[in-house]
């Protein structure tokens, strides 16, 4: 796909990875509707983004409204070929925490955001996509997932987190496969520590030492560099089915 061409819908988009996404869209010629439960930092941001950007409140674990935001998002846009999934939650708690063993219903909770959610906006954006008229190789549109590398090395107080991110990189394939006969593909993206406002609420030593912890190069990255990775798997259709790593060599310690 051309990113000229993008007509996205970004989950999450009104903050970090996801706003880093919509603005490259942008910047590329693309247009994108941010889809956000952050209503006055949506509606600023979109509105900073120009006549090609909008703003669309959206609570990704709500399933209808999630179904309402993506067609208004379509008919906004004037169509939709690519769905970046941003919207997420940390969801830090141990199994036995200093109060008490972790209650269902905040695991529950992180699922239905990171995970459940997830699903929630492929469903809807790819029961729009497979009319859409089929360009270069037959192709109708993208979903791309944002996991973690806690999905692999999930710290300690990450269980629910990790849980949800393995599952977010679990999908990736068979949704793939099922979507080929559409020409629509899927990608999960698999970052590691990100400069964004989820990790600015830690101390400034604590973000020193992470990025100190990355082999190369030596700090935390930058959204725009996510969003780089996002318009590189746009580009490259025999990307498909899998989740690239984005984390300068970093493997996580126990905590
Ligand atoms: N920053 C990192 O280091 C890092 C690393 C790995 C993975 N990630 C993942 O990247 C994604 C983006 O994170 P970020 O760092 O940009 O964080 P962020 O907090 O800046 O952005 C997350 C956005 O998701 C939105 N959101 C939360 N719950 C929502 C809901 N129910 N419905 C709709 N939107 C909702 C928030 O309002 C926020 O705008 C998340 O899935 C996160 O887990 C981030």
């Amino acid at each position: 796909m051309l990113p000229a061409d993008l007509k996205a819908v970004v989950s999450g988009g009104a903050s970090g990875l996801g706003l880093a996404v919509a603005e490259r869209i942008v910047a590329e010629g693309g247009r994108v509707a941010l889809l956000d439960v952050q209503d006055e930092a949506g509606r600023q941001a979109a509105a900073a983004l120009g006549s090609h950007a909008l703003f669309v409140h959206c609570d990704v674990t709500d399933e209808a409204g999630v179904d309402g935001a993506v067609r208004a998002a379509h008919a906004a846009l004037g169509g939709l070929n690519l769905a970046v999934n941003c919207a997420g939650i940390v969801g830090a708690g141990k199994l036995l925490g200093r109060d008490g063993p972790m209650a269902g219903e905040f695991f529950a909770r992180v699922v239905a955001i990171n995970l459940t959610g997830t699903l929630h906006v492929d469903k809807a954006a790819a029961q729009l996509m497979q009319a859409n008229t089929p360009g270069a190789d037959g192709e109708r549109g993208l979903l791309i997932h944002t996991a973690s590398v806690a999905a692999y090395e999930g710290q300690i107080g990450q269980i629910a987190y990790a849980a949800t991110k393995a599952g977010v990189i679990g999908m990736v394939l068979p949704i793939a496969r099922e979507l080929a006969r559409y020409g629509i593909r899927a990608m999960a993206i698999a970052p590691g520590i990100f400069a964004t406002p989820m990790v600015a609420g830690m101390t400034p030593e604590l973000q020193a030492s992470l990025g100190a912890q990355v082999p190369f190069p030596s700090r935390l990255g930058r959204p725009a560099e996510y969003a780089e990775l996002v318009l590189a798997i746009v580009r490259n259709p025999m990307l498909n089915g899998t989740t690239i790593r984005l984390d300068g060599a970093i493997r996580m310690q126990p905590k």
